[in-house]
Parts: C-alpha cells; sequence; structure tokens
C-alpha cells in the first residue's frame, strides 16, 4: 500500500475522512502525539489497528471524540467527578476510563468493561472526526514498543506501507501521550502521568493518587490497572540507564561506564565540554520541553546507533512525572543513585 504525506487541508482531511469510513488506518496528528485513527465502530478497522503496530491483543485502545454528545454513546454512566473534569480539561490531553456502553466492541477495549475516552484539543484530530462521523480509536501510531511519534515523519517510518495517509500537522505540542485517569466518587486515580499534571487534577478533584505502576515495575502476577504500563515501551535499541546525581558525578559515570557507542542525554548547555558524545532534551527547569522533546531524541538515539546511553534524570515536579515515567521504561527500571 502506498502511504502518502498530506497537509491538513480541507480536501485532504476529506479523503482522510473517506478513509476512515471505508474502514482503513489514518495518522492523525493531536497535541500529545500521532494517533494511529479507525472508525472505533468497525471491527474490521479496529484488527487492523492491532495488526499495523503489531500490538498485544489485551492492550485495550482509546476512543476519540469530537463533542460531548459522542460520550454519552460511549459510556454506560458518566460520574459527575468526570463531568466536573471534562469541563475543566476538554478538549485536552486527558484520558478518562469509564464503564462501556453496549455500542463499544471488546475488540477497542480488549474485553475490559470499561473505555478510555479522549477528546483532544489539536483543530486536526477535532475535524477528522467530525468529518468521519464516528468516535475514533487511536492508539500512539508507533510500531508496538518504539518511541510515540511527535511527528509526522516518526508515523511515516513506522507505518509506510500499512496504512494510506498520514495527515501532517507538525510537531505536537505536548510530545508524550495524554494524562489517563479512573474516577471513583471523588477520587481520582493516575494511571498514566501526562499533560494535565497531579496539581491540574488537584484543582477539580479533592483526591488524586498516582497509581504505583507509574514509578514502581509491577510485580510478577500483580494486573496492570492500564495495561499498557506493563509492557517495555519507549525503547531505543540502545540499552538506556537514567543516572541521578550532579553534573560532574553523572559525566564521570558515564566515562566510566562507556561502551562502544555511547550517548550521553543531557539537558540543554550540559553538552559544552562534555567528555563523552551527547543529545539534549530541553532545559533542566522546563518539564514541558523535555517532554516535547523525549521521544524524539530517542529516535535520534537509534539512528545515531548508540548502543549505551546514560540519561540525566529530571525533576518528576509538573509533566516531570510524566517525563520520569516514559523514561523509566525506556531505561527498563535501570536507575544509578550517585
Ligand atoms: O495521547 C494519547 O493518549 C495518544 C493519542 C493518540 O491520543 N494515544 C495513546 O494511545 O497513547 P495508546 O494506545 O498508545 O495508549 C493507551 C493507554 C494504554 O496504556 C492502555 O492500556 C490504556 O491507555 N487504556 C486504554 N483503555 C483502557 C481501559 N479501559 N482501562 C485502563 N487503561 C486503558
Ligand atoms: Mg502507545
Amino acid at each position: 500500500m502506498k502511504t502518502i504525506l498530506a497537509p491538513p487541508t480541507e480536501e485532504n482531511l476529506a479523503r482522510a475522512a473517506q478513509f476512515i469510513k471505508q474502514g482503513l488506518l489514518v495518522g492523525m496528528p493531536t497535541e500529545t502525539v500521532y494517533g494511529l485513527a479507525a472508525d472505533a465502530g468497525n471491527e474490521q478497522a479496529v484488527k487492523a489497528i492491532f495488526t499495523a503496530k503489531g500490538r498485544p491483543q489485551d492492550n485495550p485502545l482509546i476512543v476519540h471524540i469530537s463533542s460531548l454528545d459522542m460520550l454519552e454513546k460511549l459510556a454506560e454512566s458518566v460520574p459527575e467527578i468526570a463531568r466536573r473534569l471534562a469541563e475543566a480539561f476538554w478538549p485536552g490531553p486527558l484520558t478518562m476510563i469509564l464503564p462501556k456502553s453496549q455500542q463499544v466492541s471488546d475488540t477497542v477495549t480488549a474485553g475490559i468493561g470499561t473505555v478510555a475516552v479522549r477528546f483532544p484539543s489539536h483543530p486536526v484530530a477535532q475535524r477528522l472526526i467530525a468529518l468521519s462521523g464516528c468516535p475514533i480509536a487511536a492508539p500512539s501510531a508507533n510500531l508496538s514498543g518504539s518511541p510515540s511519534p511527535t511527528r509526522a515523519e516518526h508515523v511515516l517510518r513506522d507505518m509506510v506501507g500499512r496504512i494510506p495517509m498520514i495527515l501532517d500537522g507538525g510537531e505536537c505540542q505536548v510530545g508524550l501521550e495524554s494524562t489517563v485517569v479512573s474516577v471513583s466518587e471523588d477520587l481520582v486515580r493516575v494511571l498514566r502521568p501526562g499533560g494535565i499534571t497531579v496539581d491540574d487534577l488537584l484543582t477539580v478533584a479533592s483526591r488524586v493518587e498516582v497509581d504505583g505502576a507509574v514509578l514502581h515495575q509491577l510485580e510478577a502476577g500483580r494486573v496492570a490497572a492500564s495495561p499498557g504500563m506493563k509492557y517495555k515501551h519507549y525503547a531505543p535499541k540502545a540499552q538506556v540507564t537514567i543516572v541521578e546525581g550532579n553534573l560532574s558525578a553523572f559525566y564521570q559515570y558515564a566515562a566510566a561506564h562507556q561502551e562502544s557507542v555511547t550517548y550521553c542525554m543531557v539537558f540543554d548547555g550540559e553538552e559544552r565540554n562534555a567528555p563523552l558524545p551527547c543529545i539534549t532534551y530541553g532545559s533542566k527547569d522546563d518539564q514541558r520541553a523535555q517532554a516535547r522533546e523525549l521521544f524524539d531524541c530517542l529516535r535520534r538515539l537509534d539512528d545515531l546507533g548508540a548502543q549505551t546511553v546514560f540519561v540525566r534524570s529530571p525533576s518528576r515536579e509538573g509533566v516531570g512525572l510524566a517525563v520520569y515515567n516514559r523514561l523509566l521504561r525506556a531505561a527498563a527500571f535501570r536507575v544509578v543513585s550517585l
């Protein structure tokens, strides 16, 4: 299959919607990462998502909407707290886990009784959903296990020959996948941290808890609240190690432990006078910049042929929690404290 990379003109959006209606998959920009979009109500199309990504069947998909009317059809019920979160953070990078209605197939939810719903803020995503006229199932548009795509070229790399079209919306603003939460009464539980932070959630909910799987490896035999959290993820081919400590200790450690092709992933400016080759991922105090650049850095490390990577540890404040969560998985939980 030929894959077209197309600017999101009204004409191309109409073509993309046509592909969706035919049960085909389209690369769709969102404010978080690019999604692999399909008609959530078309069983064959949803199955094709799993095939195109090489995604395990037991990992459910997020359903994307472009109006609150669509929500009522997907969720069996919408608790009061979810309505307040929607009002505060939708459209935007928040995904809510809700009891699923009959209309949502078990293929979308991997047989779980709940459905993940998100109302993206990216105008191209909103327009594509509206033109398609149906809720859109969309995981991140990477091959399973690779870093999520934050640019159309990343999608092209992973999906060329597998899908007919990618809408090029430029670089994603957030750069990490949405915050995923489950809700019950006044409690909001963060299953996956993202652009909507714990502090943001606390402006609406009186109690916010971060699920244990966000920062810790799941013990063998434990069931993940969010199935995606149990897979090795976001990983470049290199062996990645997060190194905590000051900059000079970091470089000393990296120099002592370097192997054939070694890179350091450091904050902006720290590459000056470095003893090893470096790439940078945003300034030290700017967690939003780190989030925006992280996945592109991980992909560039592959392009550079990196085999060993040492990463400066980010702060876990604000969006930093999401940056750290993704890095932990890229590093398969390898963290060194100096
Ligand atoms: O920002 C995003 O969320 C992007 C863009 C494209 O919207 N999408 C995305 O989808 O990251 P995906 O499939 O890569 O990640 C979805 C995550 C997985 O960790 C999955 O296990 C979890 O959401 N999830 C989906 N449905 C769930 C459910 N019913 N209960 C718990 N977790 C669920
Ligand atoms: Mg993903």
